[in-house]
């Protein structure tokens, strides 16, 4: 694995890469790497000649109360992990390559950016998709891959590909879990031995609600309440949203139907868990 941390080098190795023919699948990550991240490296290795990862705690995503100081980093053990799946290039550039003095210029997925982890988050998305944007040009992969987990920021990047016409195709890659269901996350570092437990309930009330969904509920506000039942019995773990909405643009349905997207995000103690269900 060739590793590189200036935009100069990366894009000479990528150039030379596409130039012999190869296809570029890329997998941008913050670092603190587990299981749902090497699933998209291998989902990446899978359809492509060369896969490319990234690791760039992205400063402009974090609001000024989040935890980007405290955002678990362990680059040594993360490039062990990229180099055994095979991955053939590694980006990982300061803030300052990413960012040069006097940068102003941002990318917004108006209408979308607002919503679900975008309404507690402001300025979250535009974090996202400007970083991705960049990545994007710098790269310039055939392919990208992301994970399902989050939905929200997924739909943001596909509307942003297709407005800015990215000649890239997004791959979104099913949810990772841990046996007891947690989805897999790098804050999931974060919780003691209690918290860990009480963070199952996020996804108790998304299986709660498929279950009622199966069994012939489509009323999202039957759903829903089903659902936020199950963290009035957690309450030491405060709902952030619970929705149930179109997948593509985010919006509320008024009959939960097939393909509809079950959003949660809650804070466990300090800590902001999400996760999602497709109906
Ligand atoms: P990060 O949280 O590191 O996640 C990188 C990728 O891994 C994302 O596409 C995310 O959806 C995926 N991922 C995380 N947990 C997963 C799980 N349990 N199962 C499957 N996939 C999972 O998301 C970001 O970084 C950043 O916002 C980024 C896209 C890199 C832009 O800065």
């Amino acid at each position: 694995m060739k590793a590189c941390s200036t935009i100069e080098e990366i894009r000479g190795l990528c150039l030379s890469a596409r130039r012999s023919g190869k296809r570029l699948g890329f997998v941008p990550t913050m670092g603190a790497l587990h299981e749902g991240h090497l699933s998209l490296v291998r989902a990446a290795k899978a359809n492509c000649d060369v896969v490319v990862a990234s690791i760039f705690v992205n400063p402009t995503q974090f609001g000024p109360t989040e935890d980007l100081a405290k955002y678990p980093r362990d680059f040594e053990r993360d490039c062990a992990l990229l180099e055994k799946e095979g991955v053939g290039f590694l980006f990982a550039p300061s803030a300052n390559e990413m960012y040069p003095w006097g940068s102003v210029t941002w990318v917004t997925v108006e209408g979308l950016s607002e919503k679900l982890d975008g309404k507690s988050r402001p300025g979250h998305f535009r974090g996202v998709s400007t970083v991705l944007a960049k990545l994007f040009h710098v790269i310039e992969p055939d392919a990208a891959f992301f994970g399902q987990k989050d939905a929200a920021q997924l739909a943001v990047i596909r509307r942003m590909v297709r407005d800015l016409n990215f000649p890239i195709e997004i791959v979104a890659c099913p949810i990772v879990r841990e046996k007891d269901g947690v989805a897999m996350s790098s804050r999931n570092a974060y919780l003691d031995a209690e918290r860990r437990t009480r963070a199952t309930v996020l996804y108790r009330s998304i299986t709660r609600i498929r279950q009622l969904w199966e069994s012939g509920e489509n009323s999202p506000q039957s759903l829903l309440a089903a659902g936020r039942a199950e963290f009035e019995k957690e309450k030491s773990v405060r709902l952030d949203y619970l929705e149930i909405v179109d997948p593509d643009n985010l919006d509320p349905l008024e009959r939960a139907e097939k393909g509809a997207l079950v959003a949660v995000a809650a804070f466990v103690g300090t800590t902001r868990l999400i996760d999602n269900i497709v109906l």
